[in-house]
């Protein structure tokens, strides 16, 4: 059957639902009306012609003696004898008379016109013996004849008489009888008819449009909840349509649910599905990462080791990752007690509790790691790379210690990657020139490195003095991998004015020295909470109480940070901003708290030792401005907080704050809207943070604007809850497909997307 609707070719079809109603009933009461008129003006006519009957009667007997007396005379005289008693007046015609044998013989002057018609009507009258009446038409005249016979004292008729009148005025009458009645008729049908139509399009056809245009919301799926019961048809529809589209909305809702069950299950990366990927990227080769920062750290307390899992992105992305696919971590061995718990190689399996991987940690002297990573690394890149508006510090033998730390990581690496095939994932600012110390050394491993920082403009990294020794260390790499596009232009941008290199920018390739580099965007994200083997239910609850005791935050709502103590990271600003917030809204004094997790990072640095201070001394002199004797409005809890500690706080606040004042992805921000299954939550976020361009559902502040962070705060407090889960739903699929697994499963993909030379055989080694 084909799915064209047919046209129906009655044009009524097509007029709307009143109109055709009103002009069937209008159509019908008006021939009613019609027919009920017509038979008056009949009925009125009727009673004209015998009334008119009568008077011919009348007049008929009023003059049957002088009539009866001419009939005696000869014809002359008769006419004579009748004379001007003949001729009419107003509506008589005339009167003529007739002897026994149908002869005339005297006519009013007015009736001869008619002689033929009242001849044949005498004729009949006398041949029947009785007296006849007749209405008869002649040329444009209209008449009423009553043929009357004079009868002899014996009773034979003598002769006739004839009484003619005129019937047009009768005529008239009823005619304008009959206009009369059009003109009413005209005005009762045409009332009806708006009437009808009116009515029928404000209780019928409104209502069904309305109706309609509801089911079609419905359908759809833009409908308000409730039917238009407002009006009269919905009204008597509305529990019957109600019910119809709730079991409409019903059946969608299971629909988009089961539809986004399938899409999510194809679009999500889990653990075993990398798993299975990274088996098909390295193809028999072994996967191998380096960063400064170990995944665990041992470090000294009373004496004795205890396990410290590094606060930073870069942990929280990577470790995951290695779990997943098993092979080699290279790391800084940085914690106390850490060579206690290595072997000879300076390697151990992790997670301790459940191994997955193995960490070979890498030794560094106290200078060493004082320029690498404290000067160059710390002091140096990381002020040039995030515009905070902290002067970046370069000194020469950081930048010896540099290079040379570099070279320990690479040589580390390539004794791990023995002479086998591997994919080797560089981490970081800190490792800049590795890539290219591994290619150097063997051309055939798979390099790709990620920087988990911003890349700035070109103006700004050029006052780095070893700005393009460092564009080269990154080159060696095959694939260059930056949170976002804007960081792939910095970055290509660079190249262009800081070396002599090939740029392909329609590819985003860069070819040093006959070797090319892909540069890539790779948005970073994290695990989901369940996969972490976070807390739930009881346990959870048992551990906020707790928490919320301790810290004696009672019932108050609760907003919070978990950051590295770093002045990228805008703690200040968000303190001032909080502080502001209790200036304009002091009814929400007792009622609201931040609570910021700081763990102190860098600290052998002068600006974050400082830091600590300054946001200490910040914190105290606002809670001592606000607080009350059993309130303080920051609790500002400096220390190195495990997994659990933070997935509890992230659970607890209904409010997460991310304020960094620049900030490459900031893991933060996925890992509250990821804590926040009830979907009660508000993140407010940095714009400068690349967070923000995945998570538009937040509220996006300028940190530096310390009144519309203020303003942010209050509306994050005040959302209503249906907006909060809505933008928390969006915000959770977002970071629920594009999670970690996700980014490693990209980038290895992409990594190992083109062939690379054999590796060496033992030849050649
Ligand atoms: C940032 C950097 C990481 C670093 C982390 C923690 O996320 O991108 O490379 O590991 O901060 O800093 P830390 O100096 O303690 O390793």
């Amino acid at each position: 059957m084909s799915g064209e609707a047919v046209m129906n070719p009655n044009p009524l079809f097509h007029l709307p639902n009143s109109i055709r109603m009103g002009l069937l009933i209008a159509v019908l009461v008006g021939l009613l009306i019609t027919a009920l008129a017509w038979i008056q003006v009949e009925r009125e006519r009727r009673a004209d012609l015998e009334e008119m009957d009568r008077r011919a009667y009348v007049i008929a007997h009023q003059m049957v003696y002088p009539v009866r007396a001419a009939l005696q005379l000869p014809d002359k005289e008769a006419v004579v004898a009748l004379g001007p008693a003949l001729d009419g007046y107003r509506r008589l015609t005339g009167l003529a008379v007739y002897q026994s044998d149908g002869h005339l013989i005297a006519a009013g002057k007015n009736v001869i016109d008619f002689a033929d018609i009242l001849q044949k009507i005498v004729a009949q009258s006398l041949k029947t013996s009785k007296d006849i009446i007749n209405t008869s038409r002649a040329a444009d005249a209209h008449i009423h004849v009553l043929a009357s016979l004079i009868r002899a004292p014996e009773g034979q008729p003598e002769g006739a008489l004839v009484v003619v009148h005129d019937l047009v005025q009768l005529d008239e009458r009823a005619n304008g009888r009959l206009v009369q009645f059009g003109l009413w008729i005209g005005l009762i049908t045409l009332s009806l008819l708006v009437l009808v139509v009116a009515s029928t399009w404000a209780f019928y056809d409104r209502s069904l449009d309305r109706l309609a245009e509801w089911m079609r919301q419905v359908r759809t799926g833009d409908a308000a909840k409730a039917p238009p019961v407002e009006l009269p048809i919905a009204r008597r529809l509305a529990n019957e349509s109600d019910r119809l589209a709730a079991s409409l909305r019903g059946a969608r809702l299971a629909q988009q649910t089961q539809a986004r069950a399938v899409m999510h299950a194809a679009n999500t990366w889990t653990r075993d599905r990398l798993r299975a990927h990274v088996v098909d990227c390295l193809r028999g080769g072994q996967l191998l990462a380096v960063s400064n920062r170990e995944p665990y750290m041992h470090a000294l307390r009373d004496g004795k080791p205890r396990l410290i899992v590094p606060a930073g992105g870069l942990i929280t992305a990577l470790d995951p990752v290695m779990q997943a696919c098993g092979g080699v971590w290279i790391a800084h061995g940085s914690g106390q007690a850490d060579w206690r718990m290595v072997d000879a190689k300076g390697r151990l399996a992790v997670p301790p509790d459940d191994p997955a991987y193995t960490l070979r940690r890498v030794w560094l002297s106290r200078e060493e790691e004082q320029g690498y990573y404290y000067g160059f690394a710390n002091e140096g890149l990381w002020p040039l790379c995030h515009l905070a508006h902290e002067r970046p510090l370069f000194r020469a033998s950081d930048w010896e210690h540099y290079v040379r730390a570099n070279r320990r990581f690479a040589e580390a690496t390539l004794e791990e990657a023995g002479s086998g095939p591997a994919v080797v994932l560089v981490q970081d600012y800190q490792m800049a020139l590795v890539p290219r110390f591994l290619k150097e050394a063997r051309p055939d491993l798979a390099v790709g490195i990620f920087w988990h920082i911003p890349w700035p403009n070109p103006e700004a990294f050029r006052i780095c003095p070893w700005g393009a020794d460092l564009l080269r260390g990154i080159l060696g790499a095959d694939l260059i991998g930056f949170h976002l596009q804007q960081h792939c232009n910095n970055f290509l941008d660079t190249v262009d004015r800081m070396i002599e290199a090939r740029l392909d920018w329609d590819h985003f390739t860069v070819e040093l020295h006959g070797h090319a580099s892909r540069v890539r965007p790779f948005p970073i994200s994290v695990e989901s909470w369940d996969e972490r083997h976070a807390l739930t239910g009881d346990a959870l609850a048992q551990k906020i109480a707790e928490f919320k005791e301790r810290y004696e935050l009672a019932d108050a709502r609760i907003a919070v940070g978990v950051d590295r103590i770093d002045y990228t990271k805008g703690l200040a600003e968000r303190f001032r901003a909080v502080a502001r917030f209790f200036e304009r809204y002091p009814q929400f004094r007792e009622q609201f708290t931040l609570v910021q997790l700081g763990a102190p990072s860098r600290t052998h640095i002068p600006r974050y030792r400082n830091y600590i201070n300054e946001l200490e001394a910040l914190a105290d002199e606002i809670n001592w401005r606000f607080q009350t004797e059993r309130w303080k409005p920051i609790r500002f809890l400096v220390g190195h907080y495990d997994t659990a500690t933070i997935h509890a706080f992230l659970c607890m606040a209904e409010i997460g704050i991310v304020s960094s004042l620049h900030d490459g992805m900031n893991l933060v921000a996925k890992e509250f809207v990821a804590a926040k299954t009830d979907q009660n939550g508000v993140l407010v976020l940095s714009e400068f943070a690349g967070a923000a361009r995945e998570l538009p559902d937040a509220l996006i502040v300028n940190p530096y604007d310390t009144e519309q962070f203020a303003e942010a705060i209050h509306r994050a407090l005040d959302m209503a809850p249906e907006e909060r889960r809505e933008r928390m739903a969006r915000m959770r699929r977002q970071v629920e497909e594009h999670n970690v697994y996700r980014w490693a499963a990209n980038f290895l993909a992409e990594l190992t997307a083109v062939p690379l030379p054999s590796p060496p055989t033992q030849e050649t080694v």
